[in-house]
């Protein structure tokens, strides 16, 4: 059986770690592919390095960053004659990125048909960028793989053929557990606040990128911040760059490596993020979420006292770093990490 899997973003790469090896365990033939969304080194082929990924046997060079239809239309091109030229039996897509959707309508316009890791999620902003490159990739695949109940149930909601749609739990788990495990890497508090942030919603406005910084500046609490690309550009652009790096309380670091940043994340105390993925892996390690992005994404967390939406609100968020503490309830939301074992059983009895 051959399965085409395709990566383009770090969260892709991470997913890969821990799905990689549960599907050549039930000897399967993966093709890997990388579209070259992301392409700088700290981006993409550090992940590779640090986690002895496979080497992608097409990875994409030219790429064309920037607008979303120009990227996703030059992904599409270059995968339709990937698929042409492998023919797999399936092609297995991650997340919600713009690489995914580019690969779920190439493959499903050449009768290939998509099996979905972590479909369902909802955020309900029809013009946000991930909300329109989840819909769409979810009604483009056969198979659907929601990582929490939340997820699972909008999709049942919508329709989608409960044969479809496998509740696995979230791949993100396995690869935490996994990496913590190969690493040596214990949670533990060592008192500072993990802190990323990326999402255009955030970054493409002056406004919430001022409130947020201020916030940050004036809680007087150590920081440690991950600097994604865009968002170095961001701070630049808007000339608030100055007002961290010279703070006394902000570590400007630039985006780090998978086991790096599982280490900085394992001694947080708290962490302020407003992506997807970040929010998860810190409940995974018991670390309280303060949500900077407009979306709730997991409410599971919210509604067991793990997650306190902010948005830019300066009060709020300096609120939440005093005050947020961990609750003592702590349900199970993510699974058990054997979410990629699942999956590729599925992947396998359907499409083998
Ligand atoms: C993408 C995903 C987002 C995900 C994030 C993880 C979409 C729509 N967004 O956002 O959901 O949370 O990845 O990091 O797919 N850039 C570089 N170097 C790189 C990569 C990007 O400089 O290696 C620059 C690009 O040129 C572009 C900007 O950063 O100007 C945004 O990159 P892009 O890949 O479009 O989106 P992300 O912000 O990374």
């Amino acid at each position: 059986m051959k399965v085409l899997t395709v990566v383009g973003t770090r969260p892709n790469f991470t997913k890969e770690y821990a799905m990689a090896p549960a599907l050549r365990e039930l000897g399967v033939e993966e093709i890997l592919v990388h579209t070259g969304q992301h392409y700088d080194y700290e981006m993409s082929q550090t992940f590779f390095d640090g986690l002895n990924l496979p080497k992608p046997k097409y990875l994409n060079t030219f790429i064309k960053s920037g607008f979303h239809g120009d990227e996703t239309a030059s992904m599409m091109s270059y995968l339709e004659q990937v698929l042409l030229a492998e023919k797999p039996d399936v092609t297995l897509v991650y997340g919600d990125v713009n690489s995914t959707v580019a690969a779920a309508l190439a493959a499903v316009k050449l009768r290939i048909p998509v099996a979905h890791v972590e479909a369902g999620l909802r955020c309900e902003h029809f013009y946000n960028p991930e909300e329109i490159n989840r819909r769409v990739t979810d009604t483009m695949s056969e198979l659907l793989f929601p990582h929490i109940s939340s997820a699972y149930e909008s999709l049942i909601k919508e329709n989608f053929p409960e044969d479809n749609v496998v509740l696995a739990g979230d791949i993100v788990m396995d690869s935490l557990l996994m990496v913590s495990r190969e690493k040596d890497i214990e949670a533990t508090d060592q008192g500072y606040l993990l802190m990323t942030l990326h999402r255009a919603e955030n970054t493409d406005s002056p406004e919430r990128m001022t409130n947020i910084v201020g916030a940050m500046v004036d809680c007087g609490r150590k920081i440690l911040l991950l600097l994604h690309p865009r968002t170095r550009g961001a701070l630049v652009k808007y000339s608030l760059m100055d007002k961290l790096v010279k703070s006394r309380n902000v570590e400007v670091l630039g985006p780090a490596n998978f086991v790096d940043f599982v280490s900085i994340l394992a001694g947080a105390s708290k962490v302020i993020t407003d992506s997807g993925g970040v929010r998860r892996e810190a409940y995974i390690f018991k670390k309280p979420v303060i949500n900077i992005s407009e979306f709730i994404w997991v409410p599971e967390m919210v509604e067991a006292g793990w997650s306190r939406l902010v948005r830019d609100d300066r009060a709020l968020i300096l609120d939440a770093i005093e005050n947020l503490t961990p609750p003592k309830q702590y349900p199970p939301i993510f699974g058990d990490g054997q979410a990629a074992k699942r999956i590729a059983a599925a992947v396998v009895k359907r499409f083998g």
